[in-house]
C-alpha cells in the first residue's frame, strides 16, 4: 500500500518520509542502526533505526513504556546498546569518551540544585570543565538572555515558576553548546497553558541555537507543534516516521491513526481495485466506500478506513452522492468553543464523531440530541489501513 511515511501511492509530490536509509547521505547528524536494547527479559527497544539531520528538531513520541527514554537515554550514553550502533556526527558513540560526547540530555525532572542560585546552576557544567572565569561569566550571561531569565539570575530554584525552571534547565543544557541536545519530556512539569506557550518559545531558542534536538513526548500535540519530523513507537518498535502532516493525513496502520489525533475506523472489505481508487464495503454504512488513492492487495482484503472527525460533514437532506455517506442520530454534543464534536449513531449501530466548526453548525440548522440526521465525507477523506 504505501511506504514507512503512510503516503497512498499516487499521493503526488509528498516528501517522503522515511528516505532517510542509514549511512547514505553526509548530513545525517545522528545515525541509529539496529539498536536493540534488552533489560533481562524485557526488549525496550527492538531494533530501531532512524536518522536524524543537523538542525532538525525531531521527536519520540508514543505511550508509556514503549522505550522512548531507553532510547533517549542510549544516545546520551548513559546506557550501552545490547546490539547495533549509535553514530554521532559519524563517530560512534561507544568509542567516544564520555567527557568527548557532543550531547546534552535535558531530564524529565530538571533536577536543578535547589541550593544555587539559577546563575550558578547554569555555570555549574562550565565550572566543573574548567572555563575561564571571563568566558563563563559571558556564556551564562548569553543563555541567560536566550532564555530571557537575566531578571531571575539571583534567584533560587524554589523561587521560580514551572515555566521558569523549565527555561534555566534549558539554559543549563545550552550552555555547554552540545551539538545534540536531548530533551525528555520537556514540558511534563508544566500545565496546559504555559506549556502550549512555551512550546513555541523553546522552539524558537532551538531554532536560533541551531541545535540538532531530539525530544521525547508521549504528547501528540506538542509533538505535532514543536517537531520537524517524528516517529510514532509502540512496543520498542518505529511504526511510522515523518513530517506531522504526513503521519496525520496518512497514517500508516490502526495504531498511528489512533495514536496520533482522534478517528474514524470503519472496518470492511476491497470489492473493486483501480489505481487511483477502491471502493470497499463495510456492514457500518448503506452504500459503499470510495477512496481515491490504491491499495496493494487482493479483492476480498480485509481493510480499516480512517476518517478523521473534521472530514466528516453533517447535512439534513440525504446526501446525493452514491459513497461515503451514512444516516443515525445525533446522541451526544461535546462544544469546545469554536468546534463541536457530534457524535452521531448510524443506523447500522455504529457511532462515529464529527468535528463540525461553530460557523458550519449556523449553516445548518443548528442540530440537536435525539436529531436524525445525515453523515458524508469525500474521496479524499478515507486513508485506508491494513494493518
Ligand atoms: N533499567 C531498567 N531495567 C529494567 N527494565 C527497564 C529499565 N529501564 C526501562 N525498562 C523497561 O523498558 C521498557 C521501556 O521503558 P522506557 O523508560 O524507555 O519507556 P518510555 O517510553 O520512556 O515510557 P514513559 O512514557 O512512561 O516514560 C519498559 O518496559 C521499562 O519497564
Ligand atoms: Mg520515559
Amino acid at each position: 500500500m504505501s511506504d514507512q511515511s503512510g503516503a497512498p501511492a499516487g499521493a503526488g509530490a509528498l516528501p517522503p518520509g522515511n528516505s532517510f536509509v542509514a549511512g547514505e547521505a553526509a548530513e545525517n547528524f545522528v545515525q541509529i542502526v539496529d539498536v536493540v536494547k534488552k533489560f533481562g527479559e524485557t526488549v525496550a527497544v527492538k531494533g530501531v533505526n532512524l536518522n536524524v539531520e543537523k538542525g532538525e528538531l525531531f521527536a519520540l513520541l508514543g505511550s508509556s513504556g514503549c522505550g522512548k527514554s531507553t532510547l533517549l537515554r542510549m544516545l546520551a550514553g548513559l546506557e550501552t546498546v545490547t546490539s547495533g550502533r549509535i553514530l554521532i556526527d559519524g563517530e560512534d558513540l561507544a568509542q567516544m569518551p564520555p567527557y568527548r560526547r557532543p550531547v546534552n540530555m535535558m531530564f524529565q525532572s530538571y533536577a536543578l540544585f535547589p541550593h544555587m542560585t539559577v546563575e550558578s546552576n547554569i555555570a555549574f557544567g562550565l565550572k566543573q570543565e574548567g572555563v575561564p572565569k571571563a568566558e563563563l561569566r559571558d556564556r551564562v550571561q548569553t543563555v541567560l538572555e536566550l532564555v530571557q531569565m537575566g531578571r531571575f539570575a539571583k534567584r533560587k530554584p524554589h523561587q521560580l515558576s514551572g515555566g521558569q525552571q523549565q527555561r534555566v534547565a534549558l539554559a543549563r543544557s545550552l550552555v555547554k553548546r552540545p551539538k545534540l541536545l536531548l530533551l525528555d519530556e520537556p514540558m511534563s512539569a508544566l500545565d496546559k497553558q504555559i506549556r502550549q506557550r512555551t512550546q513555541i518559545e523553546l522552539v524558537n531558542i532551538l531554532d536560533t541555537v541551531g541545535v540538532t534536538c531530539i525530544m521525547v513526548t508521549h504528547d501528540q500535540e506538542e509533538a505535532m507543534t514543536m517537531a520537524g519530523r517524528l516517529a510514532v513507537m509502540s512496543e520498542g518498535e518505529i511504526v511510522q516516521l515523518g513530517t506531522p502532516h504526513e503521519v496525520y493525513e496518512y497514517p500508516n496502520s490502526r495504531f498511528s491513526a489512533e495514536f496520533i489525533g482522534s478517528t474514524n475506523l470503519f472496518d470492511g472489505n476491497v470489492v473493486e481495485d483501480e489505481p487511483d481508487h477502491v471502493f470497499i464495503e463495510t456492514p457500518d454504512l448503506p452504500c459503499r466506500m470510495y477512496v481515491n488513492h490504491g491499495i496493494t492487495g487482493p479483492l476480498g482484503m480485509p481493510v480499516t478506513i480512517s476518517v478523521r472527525p473534521e472530514r466528516i460533514a453533517l447535512t439534513r437532506k440525504p446526501p446525493e452522492g452514491a459513497y461515503n455517506w451514512g444516516r443515525g442520530v445525533i446522541t451526544n454534543i461535546a462544544y469546545m468553543g469554536g468546534y463541536s464534536l457530534y457524535h452521531v449513531k448510524l443506523d447500522g449501530g455504529k457511532t462515529v464523531i464529527a468535528n463540525v466548526s461553530s460557523l458550519a453548525i449556523s449553516e445548518i440548522e443548528t442540530p440537536t440530541w435525539g436529531d436524525e440526521i445525515y453523515v458524508r465525507w469525500s474521496a479524499s477523506a478515507g486513508v485506508v489501513l491494513t494493518s
